[in-house]
């Protein structure tokens, strides 16, 4: 992102700035790691919340935080103390009269923070630098309710915040020259990568996160996949480090609803309308794992989702791994690969649709339906479309049809990624059963998906690629940065626009065409620079 050049202050000289105390607002799970990631840094910090329950709350997981630390010889006690030391927890603003810095982390309320600032215009020095850690509110609203708006900063972090290694440090319009630099090297002194961005709702991070989130609800809420199904699609099907909804009840399910309200108010549209399911869990108070229950239920397991090991079967039992399967539709060379697999794993194979078999397996593409490939081949009920990706996303790119790209020759299929499995309208539980047998037979974790274009992996994907896409196409960041964000702040082994070369713009394009053409979402219809780059044959990164 382009530096953005702010107006000068005029009274003191940002650059030469130097930081030795912090003040950090707001103990919850935010504020204590910034906490504890400005302490480690060697800076006193003045932890002030007003609440002395919730203070203690803070201050226990800071606490703990570094225990587990210590536990697992990372930390020594020596340090674990001196760190300790180096935070005072405090009741009231006054606290806060020494801090070069003083950052809040209050809930995402506007007029909740306005007063933060208001306390912090009044306690701090003059020459202190304000930031706020808000996830996707107006900085350039917060700073212009200040006395000093050119000394008032975002700066970002990520949950956990001592893991996550991005903080995106915001700039506004009123920012005086120098500021954001400052803050960007403190940044760097607390080993994290700072990104300078402009103050648009959701910054680079959120707002490509956020959305891709609210979806994966959406598909949960409509029935188009199960809670575990969605989370193994990003894991095993992306490579991402948490599935969605896991990643929700981390980030917390109310500051995820806040972030969403902003983004819907800023840029409307379905994609960034909050799923009602969200916002019903938030009414309930299951708002993730700070409250024990969210999407998943963190009391009985101790603080692990609730993932099931296995889908289940629509019929609720076991199905036995079928005797003799007729293989539909897929490209040759994959198909004798898949075909080798099978009776290597004593399972008889037929390439002749009118042969009778156990169950047909049609090697789906993610932009045709498996229906239709089905029916032409004269199955019905005992037909499933078998999509297998994962792997391929990771190591060796996806490919468009089914079979493609998945090392299903040689010593198996264990390891290779992920199946979706595809049930049509007319797919049998049975032979949906049978199909998941036969993947377990294979070595393949699977999902269940419907017969949509994308199926599950891509209807997760696809959208978000497309969201990134955008962000560049409009200049509002360039690929690298928007690819910096999502690996430094979310954990993404590649950034979505590395996958998106990786997947490659005409497969990412055709998916969209198709899953627009069936949904009649504007979100999903392909973004013009996606569709040059598949017809210049341009990568992003490249
Ligand atoms: N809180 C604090 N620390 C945690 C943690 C948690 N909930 N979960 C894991 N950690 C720490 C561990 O203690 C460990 O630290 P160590 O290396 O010093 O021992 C480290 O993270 C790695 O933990 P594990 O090896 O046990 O676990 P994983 O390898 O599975 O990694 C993860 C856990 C780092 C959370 C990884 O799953 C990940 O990167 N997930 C994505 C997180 C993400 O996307 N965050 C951004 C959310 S958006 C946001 O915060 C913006 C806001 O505005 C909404």
């Amino acid at each position: 992102m382009a530096l953005l050049t702010g107006r000068g202050s005029g009274n003191c000289n940002v650059a030469a700035m130097e930081f030795r105390e912090v003040a950090v607002i707001g103990l919850g799970t935010m504020g204590a790691g910034m906490a504890e990631v400005f302490a480690r840094a060697g800076l006193r910090v003045v932890a002030i919340e007003a609440d002395p329950a919730a203070l203690g709350r803070g201050m226990s997981i800071l606490e703990g935080s570094l225990a587990k630390a210590v536990s697992r010889g990372k930390l020594t006690s020596q340090e674990q103390a001196d760190i300790v030391g180096r935070v005072r927890p405090a009741g009231g603003f006054d606290a806060a009269a020494a801090a070069d810095l003083a950052i809040e982390a209050v809930p995402e309320r506007l007029e909740i923070k306005r007063q933060v600032f208001a306390e912090l215009d009044r306690v701090c020095r003059p020459d202190a630098i304000l930031a706020t850690n808000t996830s996707s509110l107006s900085v350039t609203a917060i700073a212009a309710g200040t006395c000093r708006p050119g000394r008032v900063l975002g700066m970002h972090f990520f949950n956990p915040a001592r893991v996550m290694r991005l903080v995106e440090v915001v700039s506004t319009v009123l920012a005086a020259d120098g500021t954001q630099a400052a803050v960007a090297d403190l940044a760097r002194r607390l080993g994290k990568t700072p990104v300078q961005v402009g103050d648009r709702a959701g910054f680079v991070a959120n707002a490509l996160l956020l959305p891709y989130l609210n979806h994966a609800v959406t598909l949960l809420e409509t029935g188009f996949a199960s809670r575990a199904d969605i989370d193994t699609a990003a894991t095993a099907g992306i490579g991402l480090p948490m599935g969605p909804l896991a990643l929700l009840d981390l980030i917390g399910l109310d500051t995820a609803l806040s972030i969403m309200e902003v983004l819907r108010a800023e840029f409307g549209g379905a994609r960034y309308t909050p799923a009602p399911l969200l916002r019903r869990l938030v009414d309930a108070g299951q708002v993730g794992r700070k409250s024990g229950h969210g999407l998943y239920d963190y009391a009985a397991k101790d603080n692990a989702p609730a993932v099931a090991a296995s889908p289940t079967f629509p019929n609720g039992g076991r199905a036995e791994t079928p005797a003799s399967i007729t293989l539909i539709g897929a490209g040759a060379g994959h198909q004798d690969e898949f075909a080798a697999a099978a009776a290597a794993a004593g399972i008889s194979v037929s390439l002749d649709p009118a042969q009778p078999s156990d169950l047909a397996v049609v090697a789906a593409s993610p932009t045709a339906p498996v229906l239709a490939a089905a029916l032409a081949a004269g199955r019905g009920s005992d037909a499933v479309g078998l999509h297998l990706t994962g792997a391929g996303l990771r190591d060796d790119g996806l490919a468009g049809t089914g079979l493609a790209g998945t090392g299903l020759a040689g010593t198996g299929l264990a390891g290779t990624g992920l199946a979706e499995l595809v049930s049509t309208r007319l797919t049998s539980a049975a032979a949906a059963a049978a199909a998941a047998a036969l993947a377990a037979r294979l070595g393949l974790a699977t999902v269940r998906s419907p017969d949509r274009p994308g199926f599950l992996v891509g209807t997760l994907l696809y959208p978000h690629l497309a969201d990134a896409v955008r962000m560049v196409q409009d200049g509002y960041a360039p690929a690298a940065d928007v690819d910096a964000a999502m690996t430094l702040g979310c954990g993404y082994p590649r950034g979505p626009l590395e996958l998106l070369d990786q997947v490659g713009p005409a497969t990412a394009l055709a998916v969209l065409q198709a899953m627009h053409l069936v949904y009649g979402d504007p979100a999903l219809s392909p973004p013009p620079l996606l569709a040059e780059h598949a017809a210049a044959g341009l990568s992003f990164r490249g």
